[in-house]
């Protein structure tokens, strides 16, 4: 095959020398009849074109021989790594053929088994016991409160009527309420369904991180009033409204000049959990883009809602009694089976939020920073995983927790630990809070990840340590699935879950 390419090389050259030969001809010609002096010139251009042909045609005549006479040479098997073959495309076309035609059987199986289950009216139940009342949605609401709450304290602080100590206080007292006043009132009510409890406490969580990115950016930017004091104008610099093609042109904010409902409320509706003053803004909003982006997000939302009602509720359900009798074998096929349903709907969960729903809240805001996730698929070790998933989150881990311990002068494995230990516990706060039960299944869940970090990074390398990412995606998951639905069904409906879940 190389020779063959070799061959084509040489054909080509002597094909394109041709062209150029007969090019030059037809451009001495050409130029003989506009300007005869120069005649004699392009004649002997066209000899040494005419000489440079002859000899190359002798050279890949030799060429040609030369194959005919050997054709082996010094080469490896494509298969074997010293090769330096890369391209499996084939490879990986044969691997999603093998995937689609394995999992259509098991949705033929399934189909067969269970008839069709998806019911968009059960989903409903889900978030809503009693169709006149919607706790989590009033929930959400108040958390205005908070946000206005944080507002006032830095306009206060700004206009130097409390102290930083007071400030930080009022802070302290805000947060500490943005945590605790949803988990109280989703563990008193009783009208508050799970799902509606963990939508209910995701929002407050993500108020949370960016009230508290709020804050710090605030008072970076007060430091540096302090010290640049006569440069900084306290208002903003572009204070008219300037409009351009109908939409109100972006100005450059300064301090305290940010401090207004408008600029709050962008940052709290914006797909990102870390404040700025300015942000980078894309110059219009891609209508093609933006309809592209909404299609996605409500098909794929459709399409998880439909595999977890007909693939995973069922093989939960019928994974509780193996549980509940400790049956160890009858466990691990429980769960293999409930892995490959749980990770094609985390996927696709990964799509749909990191890529469909927040590009599309950016579009519509003309938000400019769309890295909402890098190239995790490529880990090779933990930490680039946890680096990698899920960006808005891994940037404020980074920028208000882990950067200022390490400037405090904390070495880098204990800063490392701190923040999967505040990863773990929101974990831990948004599934046991709504489910009523403290089991601390998602904390260890997190807190394993600095072991097995510590494990893969020290024994595994490059595509061994890629598989035991997957690895631990694919069957971790599933197993504090598992661990949660188990002890909510023993809580809930004890006696009734063993006799309904023996079937197969
Ligand atoms: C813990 C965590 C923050 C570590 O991230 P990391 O990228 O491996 O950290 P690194 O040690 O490589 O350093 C990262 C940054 O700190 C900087 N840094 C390192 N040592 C520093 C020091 N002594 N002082 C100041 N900065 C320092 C690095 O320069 C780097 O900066 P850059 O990002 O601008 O390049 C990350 O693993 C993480 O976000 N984990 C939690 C994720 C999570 O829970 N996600 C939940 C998703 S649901």
């Amino acid at each position: 095959m190389g020779d063959r390419r070799e061959r084509g090389a040489v054909t080509r050259r002597r094909r394109t020398l041709t062209i150029c030969g007969e090019a030059a001809a037809a451009g001495a010609s050409s130029k003989r009849t506009a300007r005869s002096e120069q005649s004699a010139g392009d004649a002997s251009r066209n000899a040494t074109a005419n000489g440079e042909q002859v000899h190359e045609t002798a050279k890949s005549r030799d060429d040609g021989l030369k194959d005919r006479i050997s054709c082996h040479r010094l080469q490896e098997s494509l298969l074997s790594s010293e090769s330096g073959y890369s391209n499996y495309r084939g490879i990986l076309n044969w691997c999603v053929v093998m995937l689609v035609l394995s999992n259509a059987r098991l949705f033929l199986e399934n189909l067969i088994k269970y008839g069709i289950l998806v019911d968009p009216i059960q989903v409903v139940s889900l978030f809503l016991k009693d169709p006149y009342s919607w706790p989590a949605a009033c929930l959400i609401i108040v958390s205005n409160v908070f946000i206005m709450a944080a507002l006032y304290t830095e306009r206060q602080l700004a206009m130097g009527k409390i102290s930083e100590s007071t400030g930080t206080f009022l802070y302290c007292i805000d947060l500490i309420a943005v945590l605790c006043f949803p988990s109280a009132t989703v563990l008193t009510l009783t009208s508050m369904t799970p799902v509606g409890g963990i939508l209910a406490l995701l929002v407050y969580t993500v108020l949370f991180l960016k009230l508290y990115s709020y804050r710090d950016v605030n008072k970076w930017c007060r430091e540096i009033r302090h010290v640049q004091a006569r440069k900084l104008s306290r208002s903003n610099s572009c204070p008219s409204v300037q409009r351009a093609n109908g939409n109100a042109a972006h100005c450059h904010v300064t301090y305290p000049g940010n401090l207004t409902h408008r600029d709050m409320y962008y940052f709290i509706f914006a797909p990102t959990l870390c404040y700025e003053l300015n942000f980078p803004r894309s110059p219009r909003i891609r209508k093609r883009f933006l309809l592209r982006r909404l299609f996605e997000m409500l098909f794929l939302m459709q399409l998880q809602v439909g595999l977890i009602q007909q693939w995973m509720v069922p093989t939960i359900q019928n994974s509780m009694k193996p549980f509940q009798d400790m049956d160890l074998s009858r466990m691990v096929e429980r769960l293999l089976k409930l892995a490959v349903p749980n990770h094609l709907i985390w996927l696709i969960f990964f799509y749909w939020l990191f890529h469909s729903s927040m590009n599309f809240v950016a579009e519509l805001m003309q938000f400019g920073d769309r890295e909402f996730y890098r190239d995790w698929w490529n880990s090779e070790t933990v930490p680039y995983f946890w680096s990698n998933w899920n960006i808005p989150v891994h940037k404020w881990c980074l920028r208000h927790f882990y950067k200022p311990m390490l400037r405090k002068g904390v070495n880098k494995l204990t800063a490392q630990i701190a923040v999967f230990f505040l990863s773990a516990f929101f974990h831990e706060y948004l599934v046991s809070v709504p489910l009523k039960m403290f089991r601390l299944w998602a904390f260890m869940g997190m807190m394993a990840q600095i072991p097995l970090a510590l494990f893969v990074g020290r024994f595994l390398r490059g595509n061994y340590g890629n598989a035991a990412v997957w690895i631990s995606l694919i069957i971790g998951q599933p197993i504090a699935v598992l661990m949660y639905v188990h002890d909510y069904y023993v809580l809930h409906y004890g006696s009734a879950t063993e006799g309904g879940a023996s079937s197969q």
